[in-house]
């Protein structure tokens, strides 16, 4: 096995580098972060947080983890594996970071897909309990409670950062990557789940931009799309997929009884897949 945890963390507070010691992270001002006994470390200041309990709930992390689990996204974790092996140096090792890794499950994939290739993977995420899931399941990913808005890591310090569905803080992605460096990006694009979002919603909304501008500091490399139909055998299945996205909280009563009704659902799954290069 050649993926080791990433190490070149930095203190939220300061930004000093952290050093590892008898289960604690230190940094030269005295700042010093213990690893959880599953083996995640916190790096998100109280002072940081925005609320008690950011991001997922145990709820939808359990949610996600039985939908993933289930291998009804496994084309979308192939094709990201695929495409991250390619924008990654060949011959020495790769870091990777995975911004709002979730419970794990994309890195999981890479580094099981890796083969022979060298990688330093580390995923953040500020949900306590996405992180706390990803750490029970693998340890050769560096498993960190942290924000996309104030990384913990040291600046141009990684090859690859993946953001899948998630929260994209451009100037962050900049500042730890390595110049020439990439980002990964995954979105639902405009026919996504539509199937679902007519029964929960009285009208689909227009589809966004998709983020048509490229952001600064970044140059786009390509732009692809992945496509096919799937389909949810079962109550449960449906269930899960509601619980796992924020279209629970958004769907009126009437659509979510209307959801909990079916027995089963054909769905098209439709996500742009972006490469943006470090300039
Ligand atoms: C839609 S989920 C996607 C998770 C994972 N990438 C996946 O596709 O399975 C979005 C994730 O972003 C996390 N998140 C929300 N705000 C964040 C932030 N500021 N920094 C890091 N993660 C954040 C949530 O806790 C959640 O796990
Ligand atoms: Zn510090």
């Amino acid at each position: 096995m050649s993926s080791m945890p990433f190490d070149a963390l930095a203190c939220p507070l300061d930004g000093c580098p952290l050093t590892p010691s008898d289960n604690t992270w230190r940094c030269e001002n005295g700042h010093s972060f213990d690893v959880a006994r599953q083996g995640y470390i916190h790096l998100l200041p109280v002072q940081k947080k925005r609320s008690l309990d950011p991001g997922d709930s145990k709820e939808m992390v359990a949610a996600r983890q039985r939908f993933l689990g289930a291998g009804f996204y496994e084309k979308i974790a192939d094709a990201v594996s695929e495409q991250a092996l390619r924008s990654l140096p060949g011959d020495a090792r790769g870091s990777v970071l995975d911004a709002g890794s979730g419970e794990g499950y994309y890195l999981r994939h890479l580094t099981g897909s890796a083969g022979d290739r060298n990688l330093a993977t580390i995923g953040v995420d500020i949900s306590k309990w996405a992180v706390l899931a990803a750490a029970k399941k693998d340890k050769q990913t560096r498993w960190v409670v942290g924000s996309n808005a104030n990384l913990p890591v040291m600046p141009e310090s990684l090859d690859l950062v993946l953001c899948l569905f998630g929260f994209p803080v451009y100037s962050e992605f900049s500042r730890v990557l390595k110049s020439g460096g990439q980002v990964l990006q995954v979105d639902a694009g405009a026919d996504h789940l539509r199937e679902l979002r007519q029964i929960i919603y009285p009208e689909l909304k227009p589809a966004g931009d998709n983020g048509a501008s490229v952001p600064e500091g970044f140059r786009q490399l390509s732009s692809t799309v992945l496509r096919f139909p799937m389909t949810l055998p079962d109550r449960n299945s449906i269930a899960d997929l509601l619980a796992m996205t924020p279209h629970l909280y958004r769907a009126t009563s009437e659509g979510l009884a209307k959801a909990a009704e079916l027995e089963s659902l054909d769905l098209t799954v439709d996500l742009v897949f972006k490469r943006l290069e470090k300039t």
